[in-house]
């Protein structure tokens, strides 16, 4: 897997597998980026909100391959909604990371955390954060640029009155919870999506139907469920701090076929992601409980 990639709209190559790093400290992140990328990666996702950027950044520099065959992608904080605070975020990311440029750099949230999925849509606000955007797009500071949870409507309004299309949504899918109509509508818009909890942050991993399919494919639930994605033509973005998982989710040279991919899509949807259930990403989720 390591060196299939996509194109994006712009023709900007990206790696289909990329390392997550949510709830990774310096530390850990700046480990686990030299370890991902002496097996193979060369693709790590990162954010403002994880606190790691400075860890990462370290990792990139110390990892021995060059700043120029890496992918990294940073988000810009969900709370910044200004042209100014969205500039003075990617500086800062910029500078935690000591880089020159980002390759893809994405709005975290069309909402504050806080507001995440409630009434106030923050379409005028998401606007003058894309201008924000496409101006660090042109100066060069970042190579592509998109958004992440963005719901059809969000994507709509920035469609609406941009210059400079988003190149990527990064959302939540994996198998049991893959939101096909919003997959689809951004593919048709040529917006790559990215899956975020490719491995349902570890919830596939308990999943019954999903185990007994992995087994007539001798592969585990994390490896189905990142294949899973992959086919339905997404990046997948698995966070592990652990060599031996990080090997296993990129050993993906099987086909599911079209019958257990329709399974896939409709087996029972999990509804609980353990001891980060409260986290707003899954707390759709969590509300229909
Ligand atoms: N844009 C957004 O709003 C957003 C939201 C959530 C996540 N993300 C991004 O997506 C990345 C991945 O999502 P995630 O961290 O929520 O969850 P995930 O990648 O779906 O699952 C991570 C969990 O699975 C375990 N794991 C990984 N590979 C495994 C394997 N081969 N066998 C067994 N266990 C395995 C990890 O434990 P070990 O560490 O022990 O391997 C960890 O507990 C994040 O790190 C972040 O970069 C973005």
């Amino acid at each position: 897997m390591y060196n299939e990639t996509y194109k994006l709209s712009n023709g900007v190559t990206i790696p289909k597998l990329g390392l997550g790093t949510w709830l990774l400290d310096d530390e850990q992140a700046e480990k686990a980026v030299c370890d991902a990328v002496s097996i193979g990666y060369r693709h790590i996702d990162t954010a403002q909100a994880y606190m790691n950027e400075a860890g990462v950044g370290r990792g990139i520099h110390s990892c021995g391959v060059a700043r120029d065959e890496l992918f990294i992608t940073t988000k810009v904080a969900a709370e910044a909604k200004t042209y100014d605070a969205v500039m003075h975020s990617i500086n800062e990311s910029l500078a935690k990371m000591k880089l020159d440029y980002i390759d893809l750099l994405i709005i975290h949230s069309p909402q504050p955390w806080q507001e995440f999925r409630e009434e106030n849509r923050y379409f005028k606000e998401n606007k003058e954060v894309w201008k924000a955007m496409e101006d660090a797009y042109t100066t060069g500071k970042v190579k592509a640029i998109g958004l992440s949870n963005f719901l059809h409507d969000d994507v709509e309004n920035i469609l609406a009155s941009c210059t400079v299309k988003p190149m990527v949504n990064q959302i939540l899918a994996h198998v049991s919870n893959s939101p096909l109509e919003l997959i689809n509508y951004c593919q048709n818009k040529d917006i790559l999506v990215e899956a975020y909890s490719p491995i349902a942050h570890g919830a596939i991993l308990d999943h019954t139907e999903v185990k007994i399919i992995a087994e007539k494919y001798g592969v585990t639930a994390a490896q189905l469920s990142l294949r899973y994605d992959i086919q339905l033509g997404l990046v997948v973005i698995p966070k592990t701090a652990n060599p031996d998982h990080m090997r296993i989710n990129a050993e993906l040279d099987f086909v599911i076929s079209d019958a257990d991919m329709e399974t896939l899509k409709n087996v029972e949807a999990i509804q609980n992601y353990g001891e980060h259930s409260f986290f707003p990403v899954f707390g759709d989720k969590n509300k229909i409980n």
